[in-house]
């Protein structure tokens, strides 16, 4: 039983649709992002500012965490599509990407650690891509490169933090049914595919928050069957 939830980036696309599934499931949600979520206790921050991570850390202080849902990120102006160009991404550009892609959930973690150890199933689940997996790398270099370091830190969290068995879980997906990757397919921005369900990747979330203090999945890989 999920009692306390943490969800970054409940406002928009995956993010939002995981909050309205788990709102009525868990008894405490809280979401976090910039805009306002609809769904469970808004907690306003800016995940690349240490300070907000504090404040976020700080709303689970002393309760007990069951699961960490770090579903939020950003990616390269024109990212997936022919006018992305690397060598015009700028420092900040690419700094700003691998800051909320990668080093803020490292940051958090740490933040939650004796939250999540008060859970008698802590899970933690972080949104990779397929272009963190090995010799699947797409074109946009900050964003690939921070999905491949998710995979790096959720196996090294796991080892290091093995006395508290939180799950690490890096779920690595297509492209997803949200409002945006639907829009860009129908604009001709992508190529023609079937983007995976939202309800696929919310299943493959419950799967993972489903299991026993006893196992956790390191990573799933969810890829289209109808892909571009
Ligand atoms: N959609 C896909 O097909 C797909 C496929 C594979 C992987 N992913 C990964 O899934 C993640 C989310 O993608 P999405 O399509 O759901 O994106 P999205 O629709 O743009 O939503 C991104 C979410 O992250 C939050 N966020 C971004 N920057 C933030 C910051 N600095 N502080 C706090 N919250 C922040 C946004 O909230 P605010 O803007 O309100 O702060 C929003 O809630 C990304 O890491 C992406 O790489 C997506």
């Amino acid at each position: 039983m999920i009692e306390q939830m943490l969800l970054v980036g409940g406002s928009r696309g995956i993010g939002l649709a995981v909050a309205e599934h788990y709102h009525t499931k868990v008894k405490n949600l809280i979401c976090v992002s910039r805009t306002r979520s609809p769904f469970g206790h808004w907690i306003e921050a800016d995940v690349a500012v240490n300070a907000d991570l504090d404040r976020i850390g700080a709303a689970s202080e002393n309760q007990s965490l069951d699961a960490l849902l770090y579903l939020g990120g950003i990616w390269e102006k024109n990212a997936f599509t022919a006018d992305y160009d690397f060598a015009n991404s700028s420092d900040e550009e690419i700094d700003r990407v691998i800051a909320v892609n990668l080093t803020a959930p490292i940051r958090l973690v740490k933040r939650l650690i004796a939250s999540l150890q008060r859970s008698p199933n802590p899970k933690v689940i972080f949104i990779g891509s397929l272009s963190g997996l090995d010799h699947q790398a797409s074109r946009e270099v900050a964003n690939s490169a921070s999905k491949f370091g998710l995979r790096g830190a959720a196996q090294a969290l796991a080892i290091e933090l093995k006395r508290t068995a939180i799950g690490f879980t890096v779920i690595n997906p297509g492209n997803i049914a949200t409002p945006e990757v639907l829009n860009d397919i129908a604009s001709d921005t992508f190529s023609p595919q079937v983007p995976i369900p939202l309800s696929d990747l919310i299943a493959v979330i419950d799967c993972s928050l489903s299991l026993s203090p006893d196992s956790y999945l390191p990573e799933v890989n969810l890829a289209q069957t109808k892909a571009g």
